[in-house]
């Protein structure tokens, strides 16, 4: 199925050729942007992006891409800044931002609230982070990074570690490693932060070879990747639940003397304590090339989504 006029709700909707095409698009804009050719296929076009909790990569990423591709970005970034604060109610003001853009990328608190702008939208709805839902375009930056750093994702051994239960970087990650043939799956957690049920049913259903694990120094040497994620400290409905989790792990040089040389680590970002400092100067930081890859790939899939690459 091409991506024209497509909504991107749940990366359980794109299929490993609509994968492969992404990326063979993100390979093109990121040589553009580093030839700093001018690229104009979004001239005449604004995107909306209505983010409603806090976002420094994927709101400017998105910015940044629409703006690399001559279009104009509409942003519209907290609900006391709009009408929402006088009481309108969210659909008209969906009505209003379907009508001024041509595409609206939504970012919020709530999960499903992106697949409820799309049934009010005429336009494409990218989500940009539902609540612990999902985080579909992080996941092809995430995918896309790790084909970049070892030419094909097949095979690979990946050790995902942190807030597996609320993190929906987390979630969407696995759904999408389902389109693809890793070699094993640890999901490295201690029993309270386990990913939900929903989550470990899905992937299981479709076949990804997981193991549960809780800790880290037991698996680190057969690791290709280690995705590491934030304590998501927002989503404790218990602030003493919180509490008994906040140092769980800690990645640091010493936890990595047993890694293979080939390991990189990825995070979606933002760190907050859960990497040690010096790990960004070691071979095995690549979260940071992960974070730059969200340009190119973002600006992939508005010119795909937009029907403007042929
Ligand atoms: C993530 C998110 O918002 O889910 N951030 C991002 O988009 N890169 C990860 C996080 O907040 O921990």
């Amino acid at each position: 199925m091409g991506f024209a006029g497509r909504d991107v709700l749940s990366i359980l909707d794109f299929s490993r050729e609509d994968l492969e095409e992404l990326f063979s698009v993100a390979d093109y804009m990121e040589k553009a942007v580093k030839e700093k050719r001018k690229l104009k296929l979004l001239e005449g076009y604004i995107v909306a992006l209505a983010f409603l909790e806090p976002s420094t990569r994927t709101m400017y990423s998105f910015q940044s891409a629409t703006h690399r591709l001559g279009g104009y970005a509409l942003v519209f970034s907290s609900r006391e800044a709009t009408s929402l604060a006088k009481g309108e109610n969210y659909a008209d003001t969906i009505r209003m931002l379907d009508s001024y853009s041509d595409l609206i990328v939504i970012r919020s608190r709530y999960e499903g609230a992106a697949k409820y702008v799309a049934d009010i939208a005429e336009n494409p709805v990218i989500n940009g982070g539902d609540g612990k839902h999902e985080h579909p375009t992080q996941t092809m930056i995430d995918l896309y990074t790790m084909k970049r750093l070892f030419g094909d994702i097949d095979g690979l051994t990946i050790g995902v570690l942190g807030d597996l239960k609320y993190a929906r970087t987390i979630a969407s990650l696995l759904y999408g490693l389902t389109r693809y043939k890793p070699k094993k799956v640890y999901l490295i957690s201690p029993s309270i932060l386990r990913i939900r049920e929903e989550v470990r049913d899905t992937i299981t259903r479709l076949g990804l070879p997981i193991e549960e694990v809780s800790s880290l120094r037991d698996i680190i040497g057969e690791l290709d990747v280690l995705y590491v994620t934030r304590i998501q400290k927002e989503r404790y409905p218990d602030p003493m639940e919180y509490e008994r989790v906040k140092h769980a792990f800690k990645i640091t040089p010493e936890v990595l003397k047993d890694a293979r040389p080939e390991l990189k680590i990825l995070h979606p970002l933002p760190k907050i304590d859960e990497i040690d400092l010096r790990v960004d100067n070691l071979p095995y930081a690549a979260y940071f090339y992960q974070a730059r890859l969200g340009v190119p790939l973002r600006m992939a899939l508005l010119a795909l989504v937009l029907g403007v690459w042929r």
